[in-house]
């Protein structure tokens, strides 16, 4: 099989073309990704060479790249984004562009290419945020209520993803799964910003309170997840996937990093609070674990400790990332 993972330089998708590589040795993988800051080559590294792979760079938004990527393709899974709330909120129009709009083309191109399945990697801040003392969880029918530009630009293209499978019958299925953490994340993000700044000998930027609450899901079990999907659900379904985080505070990850680093909880550092910003995320996925036997295996504090090595052991690969442009994005999200 052939198949176009859109987004595979980033986090992610890198880690799920080389779960692929590895999980399913007969297939061609086409990774199609325009490397925007987020993008980065060096994390497939290892099977740059390999004649199953192939790299194309293009932009999702520019329907004759995507026409002709797309040739021959039986499945394409869909991560390119524009993926961080912050970014979002300091310029939203690249996110509707990139999510909506590159969504659109690429749902075009794929219904005009017949292909067998439309995988659409989403997330739960499409459902809005959860009361901090509540038990509620988000599960597949929970109503749409993003409130950050990137959320609103996800839960569009879920929207448009949901539209051709009705309208098109275009053999289409999604995936809204929680925060994801492990190797290659960019390090704008909690866990890979925390690691990172702790090894540079830098404090934690800890929004407001710190008391907000999210739901971590090791990225292999995510790509685990994924894998059934295609393999396993009907067109037309939805499948929300968590870790195994039970209302863990962001003030509390942190401390687990610190713990874990020989750091004192001293290196958090208050900044003020995101706008907008979501108190409460919780995935119920009991449904793709009743219906696929899917349920994450990788346990919080364990994998979280792995990550934390991973960055100790990588830091040419984090480095360069965090002198570059970086500096500017940092400046600019972390003024006082
Ligand atoms: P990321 O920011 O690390 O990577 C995004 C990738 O998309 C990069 O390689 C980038 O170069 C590429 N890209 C961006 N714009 C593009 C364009 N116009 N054309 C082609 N490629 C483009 O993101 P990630 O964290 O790996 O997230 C992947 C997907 O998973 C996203 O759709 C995101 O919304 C979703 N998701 C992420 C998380 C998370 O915790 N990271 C959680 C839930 C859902
Ligand atoms: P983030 O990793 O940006 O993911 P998301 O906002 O998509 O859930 O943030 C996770 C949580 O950590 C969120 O509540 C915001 C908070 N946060 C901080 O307190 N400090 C930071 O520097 C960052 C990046 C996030």
């Amino acid at each position: 099989m052939k198949i176009l993972v859109t987004g595979g330089a980033g986090f992610i998708g890198s880690n799920f073309i080389l779960y692929w590589m590895k999980n399913h040795p007969q297939d061609d993988v086409i990774n199609f990704d325009a490397l925007t800051y987020a993008g980065n080559l060096k994390n497939l590294s290892s099977i740059e060479n390999h004649s199953r792979y192939r790299f194309i760079q293009g932009d999702i938004t520019d329907s004759d790249v995507v026409t002709q990527a797309i040739q021959g393709v039986e499945t394409v899974v869909h991560f390119a984004a524009e993926s961080h709330v912050d970014r979002s909120i300091l310029g939203p129009a690249i996110f509707t562009k990139t999510n909506i709009l590159g969504t659109q083309v690429l749902l075009d191109a794929a219904l005009a290419a017949g292909v067998k399945r439309f995988h659409h990697v989403s997330t739960d801040e499409v459902f809005g945020a959860l009361e901090l003392k509540s038990k509620d969880k988000f599960d597949e029918q929970t109503p749409y209520d993003p409130r950050s530009p990137y959320a609103a630009s996800k839960a569009a293209s879920d929207h448009l993803v949901r539209a051709y499978f009705h309208t098109y019958g275009l053999p289409v299925t999604i995936t809204n799964c929680s925060n994801n953490y492990g190797p290659f994340q960019y390090p704008e993000k909690l866990i890979s910003l925390a690691i990172t700044n702790i090894l540079e000998g830098k404090k934690i930027p800890v929004y407001g309170d710190g008391l907000y609450v999210r739901d971590w899901l090791y990225v292999e079990d995510h790509c685990r997840a994924i894998d059934l999907v295609l393999s396993q659900a009907q067109p037309g379904e939805t499948y929300c996937v968590g870790g195994l985080t039970e209302d863990i505070s962001n003030r509390d990850v942190i401390k687990l990093i610190l713990k874990d680093m020989g750091k004192a909880d001293s290196m958090m550092e208050p900044v003020k609070d995101r706008p907008g910003h979501d108190r409460r995320y919780a995935m119920d996925w009991s449904k793709i674990h009743r219906e696929l036997g899917w349920k994450p295996s990788h346990d919080f504090e364990t994998y979280l400790k792995q990550t934390i090595e991973w960055y100790r052991q990588e830091k040419a690969w984090w480095q360069p990332i965090k002198s570059g442009e970086y500096q500017n994005y940092y400046r600019a999200q972390y003024a006082k």
